[in-house]
């Protein structure tokens, strides 16, 4: 199914990346986080708390994504990863849902031509089961129309889960290993990584939480094994990019050490 032609009522007007006269901090050479995952978290919270349903929140979301993605392209980050709907949010309402599934539907509407034209790549990760037909269809038309972007990459993860698509991933190799394909001593980590939903994805960076939650709520789990977890108090709807190039800040004052061990002897016992 072809999503509908784009029509007027449709439109929001186009803005340069930097509409908001705000710039980065200047982050030494090669310290910028080349993939960002965000756990947009907070909405229904914001809403409540200016006594307005769970679904004006959701809303209120929309311009918090696209001012955080603007301030991703600034800063120089390669790959943003947001999680938009998990394969736990079914469990809420069936009104939540399906406002949840319309709305994932329209903000890619409304939003692809001006990732497009900023030079974002779209792209989904997620599992087809349960997920609705035209939200499927726009999130394929989203990604062929900015295919050959080079900018940023923007995965938007609906319904996704990290346990699941680890699952998918062992179901395709038992697949092949069982009619002979492949030798069980060649499943490796790398085979396992080539088969989670985009192949490409560098490991995750920088994990960052909105509204004050400290938990990944199975986000990304195999490409975060190594990630810097930055959890800031901001509701989603608040959130800016100025919280995006804070986060980044944090990450930059962090030591990485991948296992690894150097000595510092200079550090107080
Ligand atoms: C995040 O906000 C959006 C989605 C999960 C789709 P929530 O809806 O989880 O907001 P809170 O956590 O209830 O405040
Ligand atoms: C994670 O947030 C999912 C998304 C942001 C899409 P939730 O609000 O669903 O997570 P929990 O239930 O608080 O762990
Ligand atoms: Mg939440």
């Amino acid at each position: 199914m072809t999503p509908k032609p784009y029509t007027h009522r449709d439109a929001v007007p186009f803005r340069p990346v930097d509409w908001t006269g705000e710039y980065p901090p200047a982050y030494a050479r090669g310290s910028v986080p080349q993939h960002v995952a965000v756990v947009m978290d907070g909405n229904g919270r914001w809403a409540n708390r200016r006594g307005l349903s769970r679904v004006e929140g959701h809303k209120a979301g929309e311009a918090a994504l696209l001012d955080v993605v603007a301030g991703a392209l600034q800063a120089g980050v390669k790959h943003l990863s947001v999680y938009a709907f998990s394969t736990e949010n079914w469990a809420r309402s069936p009104e939540e849902v399906r406002f949840l599934m319309g709305f994932n539907r329209e903000v890619l509407h409304r939003r692809r031509d001006q990732l497009n034209e900023w030079g974002v790549r779209v792209r989904w990760a997620g599992r087809r089961p349960r997920l609705w037909r035209s939200v499927i269809s726009e999130l394929e038309y989203a990604q062929e129309l900015t295919k050959s972007n080079t900018a940023l990459t923007l995965t938007m993860c609906v319904n996704y889960g990290g346990r699941v698509e680890i699952a998918d991933a062992v179901r395709s190799i038992a697949d092949d290993v069982s009619t002979g394909r492949l030798r069980p001593s060649a499943v490796t980590e790398k085979l396992i990584a080539k088969r989670l939903y985009q192949p490409d994805m560098p490991d995750v960076d920088l994990f960052v939480r909105s509204s004050g939650e400290q938990r990944t709520s199975n986000f990304l789990l195999w490409q975060s094994a190594y990630a810097e977890m930055v959890f800031l108090d901001t509701l989603w709807p608040d959130f800016t990019r100025r919280d995006l190039w804070h986060a980044i800040d944090i990450y930059t004052g962090r030591d990485r050490r991948f296992g690894g061990a150097v000595d510092a002897p200079d550090t107080p016992a």
